[in-house]
């Protein structure tokens, strides 16, 4: 069933606690972007504020880690209340001990890849992960445009996963708007990180009720 997940990096974070029961009545997945200024320029927020939300909502708490040597950190990833944990294959140099790693915590594995790495490398890894994500942008800001040769990694993906009957989800996160949304549904992802999409209205709750009817989304 095809998902939209906000991303909270749009929002303002003070606000959320008083969002939060209407956005989860409208979406099951919360996308929570972790940055450190060294994989991607930007730095957003870490362990306390996954955290402090936690206890506010039952809702999936889809965790995108773009830090450097994430592995560091899954434990206290899944401490705070992460649901799943989705490193950069750009990050680490084992994947599979990672994929383990966050499995051994309880979590759902994910994958990611940034803009300029080729699909190539998160096949080999698409029958151990609950979930690819495929970076519609450069990693690290909100409000991009979505750079239409990434959807060419969804297409194959889509592919590879239904051939190999397999379960993993594709997630596309960057530049998703009502624009963009039919392109990224046409190629083949699963769900959709929305931040500037969702945050940037006045009612985000509203906006995606209206998203959700639109494209027949759960
Ligand atoms: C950026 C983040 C995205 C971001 C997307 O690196 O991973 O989740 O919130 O923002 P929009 O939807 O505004 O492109
Ligand atoms: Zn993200």
């Amino acid at each position: 069933m095809k998902k939209i997940a906000p991303s909270i990096l749009s929002s303002d974070i003070c606000d959320l606690a008083k969002l939060l029961p209407s956005l989860e009545k409208e979406a099951e997945w919360l996308h929570l972007d972790v940055m450190d200024g060294h994989f991607v320029q930007n730095i957003t927020f870490g362990f306390p504020i996954i955290k402090s939300l936690r206890p506010k909502t039952k809702m999936f708490f889809d965790t995108h880690s773009m830090i450097s040597k994430p592995e560091r950190y899954f434990e206290r990833f899944a401490e705070a209340g992460s649901n799943a944990i989705t490193f950069h294959l750009e990050t680490v140099e084992k994947p599979l001990n990672a994929i383990k790693q966050i499995r051994a915590l309880g979590c759902k594995a994910g994958i990611a890849l940034n803009n300029q790495t080729s699909a190539k490398k998160a096949i080999p890894f698409l029958h151990e992960v609950d979930l690819v994500l495929v970076m519609g942008i450069e990693a690290g800001f909100g409000g991009q445009k979505l750079i239409p040769k990434d959807l060419e990694k969804v297409r194959l993906f889509r592919k590879e996963i239904d051939s190999r009957k397999l379960s993993t989800l594709i997630s596309f996160d960057g530049g998703v708007n009502r624009q963009t949304l039919p392109d990224v549904i046409e190629a083949g992802a699963d769900i959709f990180a929305m931040g500037s999409a969702i945050f940037g209205k006045e009612n985000p709750a509203e906006e995606l009720k209206l998203l959700k009817k639109e494209f027949g989304f759960c």
